[in-house]
């Protein structure tokens, strides 16, 4: 990996060799940083995952990295962002050759397994707006050790691993730096059909879970222009929130 990634001459790339996380470092910078920031690991030692977990992966065959964006206004434009970030990473893996599926509400799928974990996270910005840091972790071969730790099988796609790690993350790059001008443009309204056609779960019958506790069951049917889960349910439709729950297909 090199600075060679860089296909944006408005956004800094940075690449480490080993950090810890990615999304930690640009967090911790967030208050003085003045651009847009790509920040690459190699090698990550304390990934964070959703709701607190953790992210293994390991230099051969993941690719860890974040983005840290500067929004104008407040957390409420970021509705839908991660569920934006997924329909561009799909987008750009399709240009590539990879077809992929939307797990709700930031999972890249490949033939079920997972393919992309999104962690989006936020800080106010000293000069106003907010800074959205969105990590970005990709399994491409996942050796036997750590996918028993991760406890379930992942993707695994050894061609895009073997593939030229400067031009897959500057295709990756490419895709969602469009992506986010889009959606500061027109938030996530602008991706929502985009999201459905590639819905995994679409029809399925899924529930809602809270750390461990069933908050909805039913059908998935797809996302609205706010990038909530439309569930019918025996109760009919209702729309969920995305914020620290998962899904799971019953
Ligand atoms: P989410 O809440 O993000 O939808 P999940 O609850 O569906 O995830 P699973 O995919 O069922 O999670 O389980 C995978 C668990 O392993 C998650 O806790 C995830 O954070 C963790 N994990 C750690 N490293 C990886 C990795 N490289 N790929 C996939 N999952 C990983
Ligand atoms: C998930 O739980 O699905 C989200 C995983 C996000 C992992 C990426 S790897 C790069 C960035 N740095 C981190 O510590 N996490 C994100």
């Amino acid at each position: 990996l090199s600075t060679a990634a860089q296909s944006d001459p408005d956004l800094a790339v940075e690449v480490v060799e080993e950090t810890g996380s990615t999304n930690a470092d640009l967090l911790a910078r967030a208050a003085t940083l003045a651009a847009p920031v790509l920040l690459v690991a190699r090698n990550q030692t304390a990934g964070r995952g959703r709701a607190g977990r953790s992210w293994l992966s390991s230099s051969e065959g993941s690719l860890t990295f974040s983005l840290a964006w500067r929004f104008e206004g407040g957390l409420a434009r970021l509705t839908g962002l991660p569920l934006a970030i997924g329909v561009a990473l799909a987008e750009a893996l399709e240009r590539l050759g990879v077809q992929v599926g939307l797990k709700w509400p930031n999972d890249v799928l490949r033939d079920g397994d997972k393919l992309a974990g999104i962690l989006i996270e936020t800080q106010a910005a000293p000069s106003g707006g907010v800074w959205a840091v969105i990590g970005i972790g990709l399994n491409l071969v996942m050796p036997d050790e750590l996918e028993a730790q991760i406890g379930r099988s992942v993707a695994s796609l050894p061609w895009l691993a073997r593939m030229d790690r400067d031009a897959l993350l500057a295709a990756l790059l490419d895709g969602l730096a469009g992506a986010l001008r889009e959606f500061e443009r027109a938030g996530f309204g602008a991706f929502a059909a985009r999201w459905n056609l590639r819905h995994a779960w679409q029809g399925e019958t899924v529930t809602v879970l809270d750390r461990g506790t069933v908050l909805h069951e039913g059908s998935a049917a797809g996302v609205d222009d706010a990038g909530r889960l439309l569930l019918d349910t025996q109760e009919g439709r209702i729309a969920v929130l995305a914020g620290d729950v998962s899904l799971r297909v019953k």
